[in-house]
């Protein structure tokens, strides 16, 4: 029997959905499925009708009774969750948990739904499985969790080398907004191969599976039965990326190796026991932060609702810090935003892991401050330079930060960019524009000048700097015919998705969730409409493409200037 845990220490992510949508799957394909509801909130339970009983998880984690099914092939059996889960967290729990469910039995798979915490519950269950998938929200405060949602799965596969990471799985993607696709692609850079290739949509067809063996309500409705139909075969899609992922998951774990000297087994104890076994509760005033950090923009509104949330609960995650210096200060590895949003939040002092910062902690803290979101462009080229200076190669820097070599070669670029175009770095205007602006500086000073007085640096993006482009060309009369030349063309970058938008992005019908292939069209916003570029008929000018509005009831030539690409959905 295979364990699949799905967990995130996030509430709401989506978790509940994906695991019952993942047993329904399973059992649609013949294999006989056991379902472990470990939240006291028995919404996983609740999805669930006429299938076998298996008991209530109180036993689990009470007695550490072995869950068993005895199921033949495509049944669905359920341990229920129950009300008083949450108050366990006796010392027995971890182990009860753990023990009952490495012995559990008569089934092919057990899909286990975690509650919204990483709590001795689901550390026992982590323990006992093979896998573990992530359902990630791309909003930014869900974004700050995965460094603990990582950390807690090195802290499980200490004890337990089978687990294995299926990945993050963005959830709940609303593709209409632009902070979440900014956050995909952010997500996607620094993580990528930690990602499901794959976007759980935000629809709500989504959250209700109730009949027995469809993961979706039939209907009487002819469109929306056709719509069921339709996500139930993308559905398969899913369970394909899944089993490829299965295949990829054990090499996964060298990119989480850097964060495996942060404090393995911090996670482990969780709550009021973090004391004794190694997170101190320090004074906030004793903490400071590293000087010789890459600067970097902390958003001031992302941290006070992250100071909200301290201010109501507390800390959750300790902090990693230095031991004091000759000043009598803890210096920060890890978690300055937690430090800053609990001086907001007025709390004092905040649970903290004391660290030497060795040679490869450092690097870690770097890998992973090249990671965060909220580092300026300039910041990351900082973290980069100081990664070679430090010794380490190109490919070694690649590999550490999961990023392909010409992305590192990018940022060490930076430093070698005129001056104006490292002022936009540290405003954080992207590496690929300021890529495309640089190979243009070289051909057409002037023309970059003249674009960068006219174009709020807001408004500075591939797409942007594309339509820049193109009027250098036409203005010197031909195209290159240079093949570095061309390698380097920003109209080709600008029009082609990245590899993981392009596999992420499709979407089959308004209503269905999981991706189909089949042919794409490219969304595009023009003010405030989106239209569908419309890729077989050519505009009067070569430097603007047709657009098709409100279901091509309207078909105009818009300037690429004015376009801001969206996404590619299958057509
Ligand atoms: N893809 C989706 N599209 C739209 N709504 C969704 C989607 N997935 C989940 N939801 C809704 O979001 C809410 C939270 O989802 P769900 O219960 O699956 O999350 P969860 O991570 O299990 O939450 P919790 O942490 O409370 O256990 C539910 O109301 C659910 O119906
Ligand atoms: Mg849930």
């Amino acid at each position: 029997m295979k364990n699949i845990i799905i967990a995130n220490n996030k509430g709401g992510v989506g978790k509940t959905t994906i695991a019952s949508q993942i047993v329904y799957a399973l059992a649609n394909k013949g294999h006989s499925v056991i379902g472990v509801d470990l939240d006291s909130q028995r919404n996983f339970t609740g999805s669930f009708e006429d299938v076998t009983d298996l008991g209530s998880a109180l036993d689990l984690v009470t007695k550490g009774n072995p869950v068993v099914g005895e199921l033949n092939a495509g049944d669905i059996g359920i341990v229920s969750g129950h009300k008083n889960l949450q108050a366990q967290n006796s010392d027995d729990v971890l182990l009860n948990v753990r023990n009952g469910l490495s012995k559990s039995t008569g089934a092919d798979f057990c899909v286990i739904d975690a509650p919204p915490s990483f709590s001795e519950v689901v550390y026992g269950a982590l323990l006992a499985s093979d896998y573990l998938l992530v359902p990630i929200e791309l909003k930014r405060f869900s974004l700050d969790g995965i460094e603990g949602v990582l950390e807690a799965f090195i802290a499980a596969q200490e004890h337990n080398p089978n687990l294995a990471l299926l990945g993050l799985l963005p959830s709940r993607f609303d593709a209409v907004k632009q902070g979440e696709r900014d956050a995909l692609v952010a997500l996607a850079e620094s993580f990528e191969r930690l990602i499901v290739p794959h976007a759980i949509r935000n629809r709500t067809l989504m959250c209700r599976p109730r009949m027995p063996g469809l993961p979706y309500p039939t209907s009487r409705h002819a469109a929306a039965e056709k719509r069921r139909q339709s996500s139930a075969r993308s559905l398969s899609g899913f369970m394909k990326k899944l089993q490829e992922r299965h295949a990829m998951a054990r090499s996964l774990t060298d990119t989480l190796e850097k964060l495996a000297a942060s404090g393995k087994l911090d996670k482990f104890s969780g709550g009021k026991q973090l004391d004794e076994d190694g997170a101190y509760q320090i004074d906030l005033a004793s903490i400071e932060a590293d000087p010789d950090q890459p600067r970097r923009m902390l958003d001031e509104g992302k941290l006070h609702s992250l100071s909200e949330s301290i201010a109501a609960q507390g800390v959750l995650q300790p902090i990693t810090v230095q031991p004091k210096n000759a000043d009598d200060k803890h210096l920060i590895i890890m978690g300055e935003r937690r430090w800053r949003a609990a001086q907001l939040a007025g709390l004092t002092p905040i649970p903290a892991i004391v660290r030497e910062a060795t040679a490869e902690l450092r690097a870690i803290q770097l890998t992973e401050n090249v990671q965060r979101a909220d580092l300026t462009t300039m910041g990351i080229a900082q973290a980069v330079d100081q990664m070679r200076e430090d010794g380490k190669k190109r490919p070694e820097i690649a590999k550490a930060l999961g990023w392909s070599e010409s992305a590192v070669s990018r940022y060490a670029g930076i430093a070698k960019m005129p001056d104006e175009l490292q002022a936009l770095a540290r405003l954080s205007v992207p590496i690929l524009a300021l890529s495309d602006l640089s190979s243009l500086w070289k051909k057409d000073e002037r023309a970059v000048r003249a674009f960068l007085a006219a174009t709020p640096t807001e408004n500075i993006s591939r797409v942007t700097v594309a339509g820049l482009r193109v009027e250098i060309d036409a203005g010197q009369g031909a195209h290159s015919t240079d093949e570095s030349d061309q390698r380097d063309q920003p109209v080709s970058r600008a029009a082609k998705p990245s590899r993981f938008l392009s596999e992420i992005a499709p979407d089959p019908e308004p209503e269905a969730i999981f991706s189909l292939t089949g042919p794409v069209a490219i969304l595009c916003r023009y003010r405030a409409d989106i239209g569908r570029i419309l890729t077989d008929r050519k505009a009067t000018s070569n430097t603007a493409l047709m657009v098709s509005f409100a279901d091509g009831n309207r078909i105009e030539e818009i300037a690429l200037s004015e376009i801001e690409l969206l996404e590619v959905i299958d057509a």
